[in-house]
């Protein structure tokens, strides 16, 4: 007898926090009933989620940006279906996989100025990769990366992580891995200048900072100094990538082309682990330099069936509904819409991103009560403020949203491309509502924020 996925789902749902509080992470479901996370999602759709009492919520979160072309494409459902229908080859292993041949040339299509892809399984993954392909292609040990980027978790890509909280406890990473300030080009320029630096690795849009747009002609002229030093530039287009901000890359927006792009979340339509890295030929040939080399990076999953499949489906919904365009045109629609907030509302402070990659960041209030509340609750937390937004979002509005990244005053708009004007307008609304309430003090708004700061939770 088959195992009964779907039954078995069906009967089981709603012991989710439970079970994962007592064999997963109960540090992590304690955190999501703090903050009324704790929803039993029972269907997802597009740019929504449903519960299991029905109830609708609109998707910001996109599970960090890996349902692009939104929860469930049929499409990419379709293909899996019709790939697992058929007893195919997978894994064989000591072959050449077609379809992580057919993949690779799909990808390459689109960042032209590159010619070949490694495939692995998850962000991280394909970072640890770039670092191991920058040094074996040059020869040099040096790493460069931006302070605040974030890259991953694992040792490498943790070693070029630049915020703290993620660091602490697991010491000690990577040497010759030296961190600059994101934005300051001269900066940069004086430490390719001290030598032996294989790559400078960097986000186009540092996401994890608080959605950090990059200062214009920045990017080129990182570019220009990684050229004349040698260095590879390496983007990690991750969150950035796979048409996020409204380009197939957001280095297509700055007029860029690295050397390396990794790309992972929005590759597969949110339905199979897959990562890329892209680079060029001599680059891949400096890695896999002689016969006893020509496995000496690998994964074992990397180029499976399911993910390359789930590749190509979700590249050809991109072009087959024109998803880019859209993502643009949602992307400023949303701005434009969120831009009268900001004279509306003193607490809003800034607006900004890239197609649908879009953060409200807060500020401190001018008049008095409302700053004496902000700096008590920064005080306690600097991270508290934006958190305290995203539970009546989700409670009242029922709206997913998240905080940029941590100890941020930024809130992270990026819903699927799929998403309606009707959705926009909606999600405007509960935001401005949320805004207003935040602005009378004392009120609601600052009660979820004594009782975050009581659990001392972020
Ligand atoms: C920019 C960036 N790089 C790397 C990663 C790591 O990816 P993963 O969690 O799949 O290892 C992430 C994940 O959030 C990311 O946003």
């Amino acid at each position: 007898m088959p195992i009964d996925v779907v039954g078995l789902f069906r009967r089981r749902l709603g012991e989710n926090y439970e079970l994962y509080a007592q064999y997963v992470n109960p540090t992590w479901a304690r955190v999501t009933r703090l903050i009324g996370y704790d929803k039993i999602y029972a269907r997802a759709e597009g740019c929504h989620l449903y519960d299991a009492d029905g109830r609708r919520y609109l998707d910001c979160v996109s599970g960090f940006c890996v349902s692009g072309i939104g929860h469930n494409h049929p499409a990419v459902r379709q293909a899996l279906r019709r790939l697992l229908e058929e007893a195919l080859p997978n894994l064989v292993q000591l072959d050449c996989p077609l379809f992580a041949g057919l993949l690779a040339e799909a990808l390459v299509k689109r960042v032209p100025w590159l010619d070949m892809v490694f495939f692995a399984n998850s962000g991280s993954e394909a970072i640890e990769a770039a670092l191991k392909f920058a040094r074996a292609a040059t020869g040099r040990p040096r790493i460069l990366y931006a302070e605040g980027a974030y890259h991953g978790v694992t040792y490498g890509a943790l070693s070029v992580t630049g915020h703290r909280m993620w660091r602490e406890g697991f010491g000690p990473l990577l040497t010759e891995m030296d961190a600059v300030p994101f934005n300051d080009a001269d900066a940069l320029g004086q430490e390719l200048e001290r030598g032996r630096v294989a790559g400078v690795l960097l986000e186009p849009i540092q996401v994890g900072a608080g959605i950090v747009m990059p200062a214009d002609g920045y990017l080129a002229r990182v570019q220009e100094l990684c050229r004349k030093h040698g260095a590879l530039l390496m983007f990690d287009e991750i969150h950035t990538g796979v048409g996020r901000t409204g380009s197939f890359l957001a280095a297509e927006r700055y007029g860029v082309e690295p050397d390396v792009v990794c790309l992972s979340k929005g590759l597969s339509g949110a339905l199979v682990p897959v990562s890329a890295v892209i680079t060029r030929r001599d680059v891949i040939r400096g890695v896999y330099s002689r016969l006893d080399r020509s496995v000496v990076h690998a994964t074992t999953f990397g180029g499976n069936n399911l993910a390359m499949v789930a590749g190509l489906a979700t590249l050809q919904a991109l072009d087959d509904e024109d998803l880019l365009k859209r993502c643009r045109e949602m992307g400023d629609y949303l701005i434009r819409s969120l831009r009268p907030l900001l004279e509306k509302h003193e607490l809003v402070k800034d607006v900004r991103g890239a197609g649908l990659l879009v953060g409200v960041e807060f500020g401190e209030p001018k008049s008095l009560f409302l700053r004496n509340a902000w700096s008590m609750m920064h005080r306690i937390n600097p991270g508290l403020f934006a958190q305290a937004f995203t539970i009546p979002l989700l409670e009242k509005h029922a709206v997913l949203t998240q905080v940029a990244g941590h100890n941020e005053d930024v809130l992270k708009v990026a819903p699927a491309f799929v998403v309606a004007r009707e959705d926009i307008d909606y999600f405007v609304r509960a935001l401005d509502d949320v805004l207003l309430v935040a602005h009378s003090f004392p009120g609601p708004f600052w009660e979820v924020g004594t009782r975050l700061a009581k659990n001392a939770l972020i």
